[in-house]
């Protein structure tokens, strides 16, 4: 690319197909065929697998999220404040303490323990529909998995899940920037902080088995240097972060199966490919589809003049589409290796620090669903969210016989 481009000068992307015409990883792959960097709104779009990574490791980039937040019409300082001290949204060094803090308590070997939970969750959503043979996916099968299993890893009561179901669904909605979603979040901040110092207080009076015993003891293995209120940030950002994306990537991949019945009766007959096989859904149609950052500098991209506060999108979709990383990148391969890493849990400084435990998640209800629902086929049509941060099914009503 010659030098001096500026955002102005790209290919935009029209947005009334942007807006309508269901998930991008449909429509956006062809559209964007050709195009480094596109622009979307007044956001720059980056497109291809090499530059995606390049800016998500790269520091002159900062965090979209926050940005925008603190950008919202007559929002309360101090609640910006408090809200940008959360995980997905901190910045710097402050930012790097906490992922230190959690990703040893978010390894592999703490959720091990878990999974028989996991598959528990699953099975008792499939016993409640078996007998009808159909079900709306999102509502029966998906939105109640993510919440159900966070109370499991943290040692709460199950009933507490509807509580935490609200405070992520009130939290997230804020990363819409819509300001009418202002309130309803300051006050799920105050419900959940509350909550979570009080689970913390009794956690160091009476360890467990469960991740907030876990972040105690990696605190105090820090030698003092991290706080308690570190620690219940860590935990509210998981509940937040861990939500929404999986129950809408789960039903997403139910969406991926239901369209391609010989797959689906492969996992059934192979469930040692589900692994392989949650991999690919989240390659191929990630609910995390675009990542959201803001330039803190002037920075060239290779001739792409960005001005300082110039919007980018990290289009995960593309970067997962790119054809020099991921030969024949339209076609869905549950058995695809590709040795590249994709970018459906993000990369670089800010990747997914729950990957672990979405990842054994999706495949423990895969390896359930897949063995009871038999001849899964779409039941009508299937309502997609609009594209913000991330995007999934609202409604996707199923056909099957369980067994
Ligand atoms: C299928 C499910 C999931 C998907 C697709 C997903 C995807 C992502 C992506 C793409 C990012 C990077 C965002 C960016 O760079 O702007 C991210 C970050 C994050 N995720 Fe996940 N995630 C999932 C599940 C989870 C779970 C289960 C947890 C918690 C237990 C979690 C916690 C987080 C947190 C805290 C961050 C922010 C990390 C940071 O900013 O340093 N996620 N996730």
């Amino acid at each position: 690319m010659s030098a001096s481009i500026r955002p102005a000068d790209l290919h935009s992307i029209d947005e009334e197909t942007a807006d309508s015409t269901g998930p991008a990883w449909r429509w956006l792959p062809e559209l964007a065929r050709g195009h480094r960097f596109l622009r979307w709104h007044s956001s720059v779009v980056v497109t291809r697998y090499a530059d995606c990574r390049a800016v998500l490791s790269d520091r002159r980039f900062g965090n979209g999220l926050r940005a925008e937040i603190g950008a919202m019409p007559d929002i309360d300082p101090q609640f910006v404040e408090r809200r940008r001290r959360s995980l997905l949204l901190e910045e710097g060094e402050r930012h790097t303490r906490l992922r230190r803090l959690a990703i040893p308590a978010l390894r592999p070997r703490n959720f091990e323990r878990f999974r028989p939970a996991m598959a528990q969750v699953m099975n008792d959503l499939v016993d409640r529909v078996a007998r009808r043979g159909r079900c709306d996916a999102v509502v029966d099968l998906c939105n109640p998995v993510p919440i159900s299993v966070i109370c499991w890893v943290l040692g709460v009561p199950r009933r507490e899940a509807e509580f935490f179901a609200e405070v992520a669904e009130a939290s997230t909605a804020l990363f819409s920037g819509d300001p009418g979603t202002v309130p309803a979040a300051m006050a799920a901040t105050e419900k959940i902080d509350s909550y979570i110092g009080d689970l913390i207080e009794r956690r160091r009076g009476k360890p467990g088995q469960d991740l907030i015993t876990d972040l105690i003891a990696a605190a105090e293995a820090e030698g003092g240097s991290v706080t308690i209120s570190e620690v219940m940030t860590v935990i509210t950002s998981l509940i937040v972060g861990g939500t929404d994306t999986t129950r809408n990537q789960l039903a997403i991949a139910l969406h991926c199966f239901a369209e391609r019945p010989e797959d689906w009766e492969r996992l059934r007959r192979q469930p040692e490919l589900v692994p392989n096989a949650v991999e690919e859904v989240v390659r191929y149609a990630p609910t995390a589809y675009a990542m959201k950052r803001v330039t803190n500098e002037d920075v060239e991209l290779d001739g792409l003049l960005l001005p300082e506060g110039t919007p980018v999108i990290v289009m995960s979709t593309l970067a997962n589409r790119d054809g020099s990383v991921f030969p024949d990148p339209d076609r869905f391969d549950i058995e695809r290796t590709s040795g590249h890493p994709h970018m459906g849990f993000g990369w670089g400084l800010r990747s997914c620090v729950g990957s672990v435990l979405a990842r054994a998640e999706l495949s423990e209800a895969l390896t359930v669903l897949s063995r009871r629902l038999t001849g899964l086929t779409l039941d009508g049509e299937t309502l997609w969210s609009r594209p913000d941060t991330i995007q999934g099914p609202v409604t996707l009503p199923l056909r099957f016989t369980a067994v």
